[in-house]
């Protein structure tokens, strides 16, 4: 199955992936993850993308799209895959279509109260890409990564003002997508304002898993 992930910055996107990647044996695919990574390597890339990410702004379509085409051309993508955080945008998904049959869009349902809440406990492992809560979701030992041992960090786009603005980014760019996936017959939505547990039952439930 070719699945996306459709929803607000911090809606659970990533840690739903993180799931479903054992439950349907896909790889999952974060843009935002590719890109932190190639900031904090210094790439061309991350040299390009730094500035909008701070500023709660989308990157350039034209590099997100051609990080995107690179990455799911990949072998361990053959047999489906799961984007999260791509496409965000018309054109994005435009790009998208010619590449590839997108099976399904899956909405998880979140609203910005409940958001802002989330953020704040927000820890993340900048060497993995695994995502942990203070309280929903700690990992076993404080400050460390259960995966990968690495030190967990606060995101740099993750202070309220970077929040805000980035919702509102998603108003403005992202959530017309919800629409285009719904006139392709494609939308499924789950409410994700339960708990981690409760939500991947409803992924689950939605996507026939
Ligand atoms: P990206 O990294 O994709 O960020 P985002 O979409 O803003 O989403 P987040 O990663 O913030 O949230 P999430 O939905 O994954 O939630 P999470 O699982 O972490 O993008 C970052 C930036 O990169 C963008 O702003 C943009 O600049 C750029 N970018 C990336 N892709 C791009 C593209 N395609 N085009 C252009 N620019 C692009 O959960 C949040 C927190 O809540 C965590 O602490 C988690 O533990 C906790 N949590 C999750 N689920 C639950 C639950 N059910 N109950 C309680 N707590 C929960
Ligand atoms: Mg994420």
């Amino acid at each position: 199955m070719n699945l996306i992930l459709l929803g607000a910055p911090g809606a659970g996107k990533g840690t739903l992936a993180s799931y479903l990647i054992e439950k349907m044996g896909i790889p999952s695919i974060s843009t935002g993850n590719i890109l932190r990574e190639a900031i904090k390597n210094n790439t061309p890339l991350g040299q390009q993308a730094k500035g909008f990410m701070d500023a709660g702004q989308l990157v350039p379509d034209d590099l997100v799209i051609n990080l995107l085409k690179e990455r799911i051309a990949k072998r361990d993508c053959k047999s489906g895959f799961i984007l999260d955080g791509f496409p965000r945008t018309i054109p994005q998904a435009e790009a998208l279509d010619e590449i590839a049959n997108i099976d399904c869009a899956l909405l998880v349902d979140v609203p910005y109260e409940v958001i802002e809440k989330r953020m704040t406990g927000r820890r993340v492992c900048l060497r993995c890409g695994a995502t942990y809560h203070v309280e929903a979701n700690p990992p076993r030992i404080q400050g460390v990564c259960d995966i990968c041992g690495d030190k967990l960090v606060i995101r740099s786009d993750d202070q309220p003002e970077v929040v805000k603005r980035r919702h509102e980014t998603y108003h403005e760019q992202t959530e017309p997508l919800i629409g285009y996936y719904d006139a392709q017959g494609k939308l499924k939505r789950i409410d994700g304002t339960q708990g981690i547990r409760e939500t991947e039952k409803l992924a689950v439930e939605a996507l026939g898993l």
